[in-house]
């Protein structure tokens, strides 16, 4: 009896234990302004390729020099970081997937980060 008892509990369900990589999520918002997102709010979920992207956009005014207008909020496939101008509009992209909705945490950033 007693070896049939220890028969059973090695035969036992294995506790399975799952690796499961908790998928990130970031903060998107078509058009972030003044502390509020005003159009197209949601989340996404980054895979293994995609970073949460933080795109300031500044337009330059002749009188007060380049102006913050809003900024875009998403998930992005091979995010890079960058400084980008056309002519009168500059558009400066910030990556991160360090945590949850960190590309939130990164919106009033100007700063390059070179
Ligand atoms: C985004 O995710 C947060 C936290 O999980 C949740 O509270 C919120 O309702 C979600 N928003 C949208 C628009 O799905």
């Amino acid at each position: 009896m007693d070896k049939f008892l220890l028969l059973l509990l090695m035969l036992g369900p294995l506790p399975v234990v799952f690796f499961q990589a908790q998928a990130l999520m970031c903060t998107v918002c078509s058009s972030f302004k003044d502390g509020r997102c005003l159009k197209g709010k949601g989340n996404c979920t980054l895979n293994s390729v995609s970073a949460c992207r933080t795109m300031n956009i500044f337009i330059f005014s002749e009188t007060d020099g380049w102006l913050q207008d809003h900024t875009e909020l998403d998930c992005q496939n091979f995010c890079f970081p960058s400084q980008l101008y056309y002519e009168q509009v500059k558009v400066s992209t910030y990556c991160c997937k360090n945590q949850d909705f960190c590309n939130r945490y990164q919106k009033f950033v100007n700063k390059e980060i070179y």
